[in-house]
This record gives structure tokens, C-alpha cells and sequence, in this order.
């Protein structure tokens, strides 16, 4: 087990509990006691009563699985830290990746298999856009085959959800500053636009960003992602720039695609994919639960309090303070997306040495809990935690990540009964949750871990493999079981 130092001590940390105490209550940071019952996820009937229309799929990123670009991350995964050791694990790269450029009919056939009626998949922005206001006229037509052929599946569709932008950016937006860039919003909510115009009529569900709280949080503030910033001013100039993009991109979104694909009378559906881990107290003291607190604040809530509430608010304190209107972010959800895989249970460094990532706390690992291959604690309770906590905001939500990376797939099996029992315990209570997507539909490329994580519910050997087959896992079975309990598969 990891443990940090002493906790602060002396009268600057007394100052700082003095001070902050009084916001200090039930929720949050507070651990809500909730132990879910093997027996129970056993028993029970993976998404029995979901309602009708419940959106039941699988989610990848344009990044990890193309191949073929030309990007920051290209750029950053060539490169190293000063020590030598390579930014990415083994060095490796996405010159191939999965392939799916070329092999996208696979992901199809394999998403199919499974009986989804839902794939949450990226467009690359880069690709699309590769100068600026220049169009790649070919790459559209490459991704409308794929969005038809997903509608074309039967016996029912698989409607595509398409997201905008997931951690990666073009040269040409880099050079001009990236997401601190003041015009970065606005080259969004064009490109926002052109995709519209060029996908709308195959598009309903869209989801411009995926999870700007990480991004800033890898890019900015621990420094491991491109830019490689350590420097939380930076990160909230960023971020503040990618509520702006949000927004405005939602704006233009609404604007241009005018055409119902599906037929419901809806022609968009507009999202985000927002990051959630559970933050709980190392101990009960009240340096540890403050930063459990301000972690969950911060991380979890100020992005969708900031939405809701059409400003732009971001505190972290007496490190970042940010308050400015920002009428357009208000209105721009449909549904909120979480993307859930982990908790933290967090020990304060506020005074201490900030360590290798800069964060104010540490991380305190108890051995005696399952992890993922990753080292991620598996902990299905804090999806239900999560779920019911979120029912706070106006929108339905949307599961639009939850996986585990597991070489040897014997995990995922159970790991997918219990958060899938952890959704329907949400919704048993009421929480109107109106979908599930699993990360991941194939093996990919998981940033700073190379291709060391393993989220595929189809396994990928991208070493030994040149056709890079997609090779069904355990849960394979396991995912259709939840098919076959809405009906997308016939039963047994
Ligand atoms: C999420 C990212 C996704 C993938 C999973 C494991 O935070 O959205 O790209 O890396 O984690």
C-alpha cells in the first residue's frame, strides 16, 4: 500500500481547514456506504424494465484506432521525456494503430455481432480539416460509408453517435496556441459546422468534446499528454476555451443539420462525455476530506454546474479562480454523457511535496481491492454513487464510457454484471439513465500506455497479427446477454 507523508501540519494548514471547513458537509467528498452484494449482481436481470429506446453500445476514439494521422499526438508520440524515457510506453505509435481507416467494415461486422444499437465513434478533425477552412472531401466520403453501413445493419440500425473531438488537434490549430488559443471556439464550432452539413443527415447523436476535465488534467497539469504543460493557470485558460468550443459548436450544430436520421422528430442530440472518479477521504481527518471535497468539486461538478448554469466557473483553491458569463453554454446539452471507470481514495499533499503528476494528493491504494491491468481500482458502487449524485442536473444521462483493461479478459465478464448492476440499481431509484456504452468495442491504442491497455471486448494481436483481426473476448457473450434482455438479439 502507498501512503503519503504526515499530513500537513502547523498553523498554515490550520488556517487553510479554518477557512474552508464550513463547506465541508454530507456528500461530496463523504463517503456514501454502499457494498454491493455478489450474490445480488448474480441474480439479477441486467437491464430488465430499461425503457424503450434505451441505447445499449460501444465506444472507440478516431485516434486510437485509425492509424494514419497527422496530429499533436503524432508529433508527441515520437518524443520523449528529458530523462530519456519515451512520452508513450515502448515507444509506441499510431501509424497503424487498429487500422480501422482501412478495416472500419470489421468494427462494424464486430459491433453488429454484439447487437448494439449504438456506436459512439470519433471523427478526426485533422483529417477532415488539415489546413485551416480546408475540407478533405474524400475523408467525408470515407466516414459517411461508415455511418451508412452502421444505419444499414440489421435487423435493427446501429445509430451512430459521433463525437467531434477527443484529445487531438490538428497542426495548424497547435501552432496557433491549441485550446488556449482565444480563436480556438470559434475554428470549433466551423468545423462543428462543416461536419453537420456533411454528416447530418446520418447524425442525430453528437457529442462535440469528450472529457475536456482529463484533457486538461494530462495536458496541463501533470504534463504526460501534448502540450506537456504543468501549470494550472494554463489548464484553466484551456479549459475555459473548451466550454467556449462546446458551446459554440453545439450552437452551430443545431443550426446546420436540420435532418431527422432516425425519424424520431429530433434531428440533434447534443452531448458531452465527461469524465467521473469517485474522491474519497484517505482518513477522516480534515485535511484529507478537503481534498477529496475540492478534487470532486472541481473535477466532477464545475464543468456541468458551469453548463447548467451559462457561466463559466472554475475553482480550485488558491489555484485557479475563474467566474465569466457565458450565455451560450446554457441550453447546449441534451444529455449529459459520464464516462466512469475508477476511484480515488485520496490522502492530502496540499502542503507536502506535489510529486511526479503535480496533484495535491496522493493516491492511497488498498492491495486487498480488485484493480485493472492499468492499476485502476475496480469499484462498480461508484457508478451508482455517480449516477445518483448526477441526478441533480436537468438532463437524462448516458454511461458513454465504462471498461477495464484486462489482457486476459477473465475480468471484464463480471466487471460488465456489476456496473451494468450498478446502472439499473440507479434507475431503480428513479435516476432516468437512457443508455450504456462499453469502452471498448476493440484493443486500441490507450495514450501514454501504448497498446499495454486493453479495453476490447474484441482482442486485437497488434504485434503478431497483420491482419489485425478482431477476435472476440469472453464478455463478448456477456455484452449480448444484455442484447438479447432488450430484445436487440433473439433469445436463446
Ligand atoms: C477515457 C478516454 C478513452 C480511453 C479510456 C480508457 O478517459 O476517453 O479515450 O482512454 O479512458
Amino acid at each position: 500500500m502507498r501512503r503519503h507523508g504526515k499530513g500537513a501540519q502547523g498553523p498554515r494548514a490550520v488556517a487553510l481547514w479554518l477557512a474552508l471547513a464550513g463547506s465541508l458537509g454530507s456528500g461530496a467528498g463523504c463517503r456514501r456506504a454502499v457494498t454491493f452484494d455478489q450474490a445480488d449482481i448474480d441474480r439479477h436481470p441486467m437491464l430488465a424494465g430499461a425503457p424503450p429506446g434505451f441505447l445499449l453500445g460501444v465506444a472507440t476514439s478516431a485516434h486510437q484506432i485509425e492509424g494514419g494521422h497527422r496530429n499533436d499526438w503524432t508529433e508527441w508520440e515520437k518524443g520523449s521525456y528529458p530523462d530519456g524515457t519515451p512520452h508513450v510506453k515502448g515507444g509506441a505509435t499510431t501509424e497503424r494503430a487498429a487500422d480501422s481507416w482501412n478495416l472500419w467494415p470489421k468494427d462494424v461486422a464486430a459491433a453488429a455481432t454484439l447487437g448494439a444499437n449504438v456506436y459512439r465513434l470519433g471523427v478526426e478533425w485533422s483529417r477532415l480539416e488539415p489546413a485551416e477552412g480546408q475540407w478533405d472531401a474524400g475523408a467525408a466520403e470515407r466516414y459517411r460509408e461508415m455511418l451508412q453501413a452502421l444505419r444499414a445493419v440489421r435487423p435493427h440500425p446501429i445509430e451512430p453517435m459521433l463525437n467531434l473531438w477527443h484529445f487531438t488537434l490538428p497542426p495548424w490549430i497547435v501552432a496557433r496556441g491549441g485550446w488556449e488559443w482565444d480563436g480556438a471556439p470559434a475554428a470549433f464550432a466551423a468545423f462543428a459546422s462543416r461536419a453537420a452539413a456533411a454528416f447530418g443527415d446520418l447524425v442525430d447523436w453528437w457529442c462535440p468534446l469528450n472529457e475536456p476535465n482529463v484533457y486538461v488534467t494530462k495536458s496541463y497539469m501533470a504534463g504526460q499528454w501534448p502540450p506537456g504543460v504543468k501549470d494550472p493557470k494554463r489548464a484553466a485558460r484551456a479549459l475555459g476555451n473548451l466550454l467556449r468550443a462546446h458551446a459554440r459548436a453545439a450552437a452551430a450544430l443545431r443550426a446546420s443539420d436540420r435532418a431527422d436520421a432516425d425519424g424520431d422528430g429530433r434531428a440533434t442530440r447534443i452531448g458531452l462525455a465527461h469524465n467521473v472518479i469517485v474522491f474519497d477521504p484517505a482518513s477522516g481527518g480534515p485535511l484529507d476530506r478537503l481534498i477529496a471535497r475540492y478534487s470532486d468539486r472541481f473535477y466532477n461538478h464545475d464543468i456541468p454546474d458551469s453548463i447548467a448554469a451559462g457561466r463559466i466557473k472554475l475553482s480550485l483553491p488558491t489555484v485557479v479562480s475563474v467566474d465569466e458569463a457565458e450565455p451560450e453554454l446554457a441550453g447546449s446539452l441534451d444529455w449529459l454523457g459520464l464516462n466512469y471507470y475508477t476511484r480515488r481514495v485520496v490522502a492530502s499533499r496540499l502542503f507536502g511535496d506535489r510529486g511526479p503528476t503535480g496533484a495535491p494528493y496522493e493516491v492511497v491504494e488498498d492491495p486487498a481491492r480488485p484493480h485493472n491491468d492499468l492499476g485502476w481500482e475496480i469499484y462498480p458502487e461508484g457508478l451508482y454513487r455517480m449516477l445518483v449524485r448526477f441526478r441533480e442536473y436537468p438532463w437524462p444521462l448516458i454511461v458513454t464510457e465504462s471498461g477495464v483493461a484486462d489482457r486476459a479478459g477473465t475480468v471484464r465478464p463480471g466487471f460488465i454484471r456489476a456496473h451494468v448492476y450498478a446502472l439499473d440499481r440507479a434507475r431503480a431509484e428513479g435516476v432516468n439513465v437512457i443508455g450504456y456504452m462499453h469502452w471498448s468495442l476493440i484493443d486500441n491504442f490507450e495514450w501514454s500506455h501504448g497498446y499495454e491497455g486493453r479495453f476490447g471486448l474484441f482482442t486485437i494481436d497488434f504485434a503478431g497479427d497483420p491482419t489485425l483481426e478482431r477476435r472476440p473476448t469472453p464478455a463478448v457473450a456477456t455484452f449480448q446477454d444484455l442484447a438479447r434482455n432488450l430484445g436487440l438479439l433473439p433469445s436463446r
